[in-house]
């Protein structure tokens, strides 16, 4: 029995989990700072990491005690290195190498958009499909605040990313249309709730770089997202209203907006991902990241997604930034090396290289 300690920081959610070989989640607490940043409409990075700092020490204790393992119990440290923002995922790694020299553990640097995508793996029943050859390729569909991307995980190990955004993230457009509509920050599920009464059909906002509404589609946007778009004309349509002066939008309005603009997002990573599973034939389509909780994306891939191919929703809990995904990951990395770890020296990045390898897919290690 291998225990992994997970600890998470790249953005605004101080997290430590505790995970048995890579699949029992044992803790997964998150302290979320959504609180303190949503007076600024998003999040604030210094703010983030002094957050951080004065959270980590009883979000430890809660993932140990829940646990109920103390660290002489604990096999290996894992923490994410990136990408995020640097101020906060600086607390994580330095609070790691701390936990690491004191307490004698290899220590491991984990990419957090791997991690969002093995979140879909955690429990025991989508763990068996890694093994599963047949449930190759998959495409994992990441969508949060920070990406939007399609990646292709061969049984043997190999990932390709496929396409990403170029401009903004899913989630990042989910918030700042809320901020426009005055809804407060996160966007994502203020969204969802307020759409829940909506007209998704009322408003038709634009679904870029879908090759609808007649325009042509590149063949290198093929897999590529593209939001920023829609929330322009999201714009538009308010100063149209005459609604861009702060003035209360009336309740069915403000519902068919924000179904309207929801099923614009929905309807493009529907549309992009059944293109890429067609496309790669794919056996399997994850679904995670923090936009993966939304109730109207899931339903949609639910329904689109052919009965012979598995789709993989990643539980609610491990769609947004959580640690457990991160220990969960870490057990592969220790696996490779339980001896040394990454040891102490290695730093933290906003950005990483594009992911060609991941170690958890087939009985390949990338
Ligand atoms: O994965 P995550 O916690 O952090 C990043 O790595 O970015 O994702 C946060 C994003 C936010 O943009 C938030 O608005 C969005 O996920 N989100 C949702 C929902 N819950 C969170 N978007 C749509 N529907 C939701 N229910
Ligand atoms: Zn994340």
């Amino acid at each position: 029995m291998t225990l992994i300690l997970g600890i998470e920081s790249s953005c605004d959610e101080s997290a430590c989990a505790v995970v048995r070989d890579g699949v029992e989640v044992l803790s997964s607490a998150v302290a979320s700072q959504i609180a303190r940043h949503a007076a600024h409409g998003g999040v604030v990075p210094e703010l983030a990491a002094r957050e951080h700092l004065s959270a980590f020490p009883r979000v430890l204790d809660e993932a140990l005690n829940t646990a109920g393992v103390a660290m002489s119990d604990i096999d290996g440290i894992a923490v994410t290195q990136g990408p995020g923002l640097i101020p906060a995922l600086l607390v994580g790694v330095n609070f790691a190498k701390g936990l690491a020299l004191r307490h004698h553990k290899p220590l491991y640097g984990v990419n957090h958009f791997a991690g969002h995508i093995y979140g879909a793996f955690l429990g025991t029943e989508q763990h068996q499909l890694l093994e599963d050859e047949n449930a190759y390729p998959m495409l994992a569909l990441v969508v949060s605040g920070g990406h939007s991307s399609l990646l292709l995980l061969h049984a043997d190990g190999h990932a390709r990313h496929l396409g990403w955004t170029i401009d903004d993230a899913a989630g990042e457009a989910l918030d700042k249309a809320a901020k426009l509509l005055h809804l407060g920050y996160p966007g994502g599920p203020v969204m969802q709730k307020t759409a829940e009464n909506g007209d998704k059909t009322r408003f038709d906002f634009p679904r870029p770089l879908t090759g609808a509404a007649g325009k042509a589609l590149s063949e290198e946007n093929r897999y590529n997202f593209s939001f920023s778009g829609i929330k322009t004309s999201l714009l538009y349509t308010l100063e149209k209203l005459d609604l861009r002066n702060g003035k209360p939008i009336e309740p069915q309005l403000l519902a068919d907006l924000a179904a309207s603009f929801q099923e614009a997002v929905v309807d493009v990573l529907s549309r992009k991902a059944m293109k890429a599973l067609k496309d790669f034939n794919a056996r399997t389509l994850i679904a995670a990241g923090g936009v993966a909780c939304n109730a109207a994306l899931r339903e949609r891939l639910t329904s689109l997604v052919p009965g012979n191919v598995n789709l993989l929703l990643a539980k609610p809990a491990y769609c947004t930034d959580n640690a457990a995904m991160i220990g969960g990951l870490g057990y592969y990395h220790y696996l490779a090396d339980p001896q040394q770890g990454d040891g102490v020296g290695f730093d933290a990045f906003a950005r990483l290289p594009e992911i060609t390898a991941i170690r958890f897919a087939g009985r390949t290690q990338g």
